[in-house]
């Protein structure tokens, strides 16, 4: 995915445009740029790399009006000449999505004399608004929205317009208002500095934007108004602590996620979700990543809750191999951002099979919430780091509360209880430090364990891997003599789970043939005893706080994400911008 943002105001637009390029690059790193706008010409300036590259070349481009780009490449590498915005005679853009049918487009327009200068999908569409326009500007959009097939979020400049142009079709736009003029975005951490508040555009809307007028038509060019509403900035403040990443700030944060969700969820969890839960013949969770990690334990804890036959599936294997769903069935679309291709459309088939539509996200204008029935709000706030964690954390925290219902107020005093123990466990994060040496000077890590403990070592391989990328992967405790027990030797550590006292004993026998063939193992355990058997025959035993086997995962999940940020930073890594990711997934 990429960011882009756009600015037409009373202000210099390059400088706006920067920062807000800055706050978007979570969601692509590989390039980025800037054209603006002044007297019907552009000054645009455009780098491989992050978007500080840009900070130098920012004074000689003039205007009040702008657009900008921080990329995720998907076609083209990652170099000046592929960067956004992309140029041809009157116009210039910027695009976050794929144009699925670029090359048979880029062939035609080629044939008819158009020089492409890089070898992105995006490109054509500067080169068929320029092909198509006879002066009537939102005429030429429209033509050239219907050749494309695909999904685009575009900021689009032209020189016989003062403003910008922006156009939402499957992939986010929002408009803000503030800071002298008007917005345009992927999200609102962009425009959270400046902005007093937004609309989010819908599927086919065109916006046309001046510096103290908004225009928007739907897709048919039909006027619409989008209702605007205030940014929550206390959401989007990034606090001036000593974080000196994201992801330290939102590992801190899942306290207060876990507060701030169940604050939030008896206003959305009404309307006869539980009677539907209740009387469900399937309950299927589908996500990508960690969204889908979280759906197994929630699989977990449903399936003591509510007789339905319960499966966590991933997003991308459901949509070409969807589980047969019936009109009593219930699908829980789980995604931080809302916006995953995989899950978006996994969740379409399954909904159009007859399924209710229920989505657990943190992101309340997605595009995820425009299809569901029911949506659940997890109350992480923006999630800036690429790897999640907070929204894992308000993930277990809403799904806790769903299997709980309709008298959920025991379960919520336990999660509060839960997260004034995260909030002290994050605090004396140096515990982590010690298992995070052992993972960096190891060839390989495994995360083992057994029930909900099995879960959580899913999700800790996932977050290892993605900031340090040290080879790491998780098995079930039970699984590790069936095969994985060939690659254990005194270069491979094993992190062992251990959580549940109902499993303890067995999960020990992993820990025992692990040491007889000289593996290293870090034990992360709620169980005194087991800590004391094991203090001092193995290389780390980090014990946390005694919490019940149900509510471990709040705590092993949050030890584990800190164990993989401390990795990340002894293995000389980005741990919030990890190479080759982006923050959400909006191609296949
Ligand atoms: C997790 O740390 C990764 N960032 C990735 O696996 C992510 O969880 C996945 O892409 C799903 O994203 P979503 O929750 O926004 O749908």
């Amino acid at each position: 995915m990429c960011g882009i943002v756009a600015y037409a105001g009373d202000k210099r637009a390059a400088e706006i445009i920067y920062s807000g390029l800055e706050k978007l690059e979570y969601r692509g790193y590989d390039s980025a740029g800037i054209t603006t706008l002044s007297g019907g010409e552009f000054y645009t300036v455009k780098r491989s790399g992050r978007v500080c590259r840009l900070s130098k070349c920012l004074e000689d481009m003039r205007g009040a009006t702008g657009i900008g780009h921080t990329r995720w490449a998907t076609h083209g590498e990652a170099s000046d000449v592929n960067a956004h915005p992309h140029l041809c005679g009157r116009f210039a853009i910027v695009h976050n999505g794929i144009i699925e049918n670029y090359a048979p487009l880029k062939a035609q327009l080629a044939e008819a004399g158009h020089i492409f200068l890089s070898q992105t999908d995006s490109e054509v569409v500067a080169h068929i608004l320029d092909s198509v326009y006879d002066g009537d500007i939102i005429g030429a959009v429209k033509k050239t929205c219907s050749r494309l097939k695909g999904c685009w979020a575009l900021a689009i400049l032209c020189k016989d317009f003062k403003g910008f142009i922006a156009v939402s079709r499957g992939s986010p736009v929002i408009i803000a208002r503030g800071n002298g003029g008007f917005f345009a975005a992927s999200d609102i951490p962009a425009v959270a500095d400046g902005a007093d508040n937004y609309c989010v555009l819908q599927d086919g809307d065109v916006a046309m934007v001046e510096r103290d007028e908004c225009k928007i038509y739907s897709a048919e060019l039909k006027p619409v108004s989008r209702e605007f509403m205030p940014v929550e900035r206390e959401q989007y403040a990034w606090l001036g602590d000593d974080c000196s990443h994201h992801m330290l700030r939102e590992i801190r944060s899942n306290a207060r996620t876990i507060r701030a969700t169940c604050q939030k969820f008896p206003l959305a969890a009404g309307g006869g979700l539980y009677e539907r839960l209740r009387g469900a013949d399937k309950i299927i969770f589908v996500g990508c990543g960690t969204a889908y990690n979280s759906a197994l334990a929630a699989k977990r804890l449903f399936s003591g809750a509510y007789d339905a036959f319960i499966e966590a599936v991933i997003a991308s294997e459901a949509r070409y191999n969807p589980p047969a769903v019936t009109d009593r069935s219930v699908v829980i679309a789980v995604s931080q951002s809302g916006e995953t291709a995989d899950t978006l459309k996994a969740a379409e088939i399954l909904k159009e099979a007859g399924a209710y539509l229920v989505a657990v996200t943190n992101t309340g204008y997605s595009a995820i919430t425009r299809i569901a029935d029911k949506v659940l709000p997890v109350c992480a706030g923006s999630e800036i780091c690429v790897a999640a964690t907070k929204s894992y954390t308000g993930q277990l925290a809403c799904f806790h509360l769903m299997s709980a219902l309709p008298d959920y107020a025991r379960r919520k005093a336990e999660l509060l209880k839960v997260a004034d123990e995260a909030e002290k466990l994050a605090a004396d994060e140096l515990l982590s430090l010690r298992i995070a040496e052992l993972c960096v000077s190891s060839r390989a890590v495994f995360f083992i364990g057994r029930g909900g403990d099995a879960d959580v070592a899913t999700e800790a391989a996932l977050k290892l891997k993605e900031v340090s990328y040290i080879f790491s992967d998780d098995y079930p405790a039970g699984e590790l003599k069936h095969g994985t027990l060939a690659l254990i030797d005194e270069d491979v550590l094993s992190v062992v789970i251990i959580c549940d006292e109902c499993l303890a004993e067995k999960s020990k026998n992993a820990v025992e043939q692990i040491l007889s063939r000289k593996g290293k193992v870090a034990l992360v355990t709620t169980i005194k005893s087991v800590s004391d058997e094991f203090s001092g025959r193995v290389s780390a035993v980090w014990l946390l706080p005694p919490v019940p086997a149900h509510l471990s995962h709040f705590l092993s999940a949050e030890a584990l994400q800190l164990v993989a940020y401390r990795a990340a930073v002894l293995a000389g890594r980005d741990p919030d911008k990890p190479r080759n990711l982006a923050k959400s997934v909006t191609v296949e």
